[in-house]
C-alpha cells in the first residue's frame, strides 16, 4: 500500500463528501429554510469556513493526484478529458458554493433565488462524483511496466535485425 496514495485520496474523498453532503442537504431543506435571521447568519458563516476549507482541500490533492497519476501512469485519452471536465465543474461548485454561502451584493442577489442555484450546485457536484469513480476505475499502466514491454520489444526486434544481417 503507498502511504501518499491512500492520504492523497483520504484529503480529496473526506472534502467531496462534505461538501456534496452539505449542498444536497440545503437543496432538500430549501424549503423549509429558517426565516430566523440570526440563525441563519450564523449557519451561513459557518458553512462558508468549510466550503473554503473544503474548496482548497479539493484544489491541493486533485492537484497532486493528477501529478502523480499523470507522471506514474500511462492514461486512456478519455481519462483526460473527464478530468478537464471535472475540474471546470469544479471551479463552477466552487464560485457558486461560495456565493450561496457568501455576505457580497451579488452573493445576496443569488441567495435571493437560493432554490435553483442550490439544485444547479448540488447537480454539478454529483456529476463531479460521477466523474470522479469512473476515473478512479478507468484501466491504466504504470509508466515502469510500458517503459520495460517498450525495451523488451526494442531489444527483440534488434536481435532479430542483427540475426537477419548476419543470416
Ligand atoms: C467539487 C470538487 C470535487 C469533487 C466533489 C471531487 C470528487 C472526486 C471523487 C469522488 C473522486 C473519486 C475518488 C476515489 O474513488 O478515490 C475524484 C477523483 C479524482 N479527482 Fe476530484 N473532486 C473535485 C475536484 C477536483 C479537482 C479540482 C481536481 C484537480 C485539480 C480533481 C482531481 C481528481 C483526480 C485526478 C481524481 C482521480 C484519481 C484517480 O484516478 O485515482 N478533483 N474526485
Amino acid at each position: 500500500m503507498d502511504p501518499l496514495e491512500l492520504v492523497l485520496r483520504w484529503a480529496h474523498i473526506l472534502p467531496a463528501a462534505t461538501l456534496s453532503g452539505g449542498l444536497i442537504y440545503q437543496w432538500i431543506q430549501v424549503t423549509s429554510w429558517d426565516d430566523d435571521e440570526e440563525r441563519q447568519e450564523s449557519s451561513r458563516k459557518r458553512w462558508s469556513k468549510i466550503v473554503m476549507i473544503c474548496a482548497l482541500l479539493l484544489l491541493v490533492s486533485g492537484l497532486a493526484n493528477t501529478a502523480r497519476i499523470s507522471i506514474g501512469f500511462v492514461l486512456p485519452m478519455y481519462y483526460h478529458i473527464l478530468l478537464l471536465v471535472k475540474i471546470l465543474l469544479a471551479f463552477g461548485v466552487f464560485y457558486l458554493s461560495s456565493l450561496l454561502a457568501g455576505r457580497s451584493e451579488t452573493a445576496k442577489k443569488f441567495q435571493a433565488d437560493r432554490g435553483k442555484w442550490l439544485k444547479v450546485t448540488a447537480l454539478m457536484v454529483i456529476a463531479i462524483v460521477l466523474l470522479g469513480s469512473v476515473m478512479k476505475v478507468s484501466v491504466r499502466q504504470p509508466k515502469s511496466e510500458n517503459d520495460e514491454a517498450t525495451s523488451q520489444a526494442d531489444d527483440a526486434t534488434s536481435s532479430q535485425t542483427m540475426i537477419g544481417r548476419n543470416g
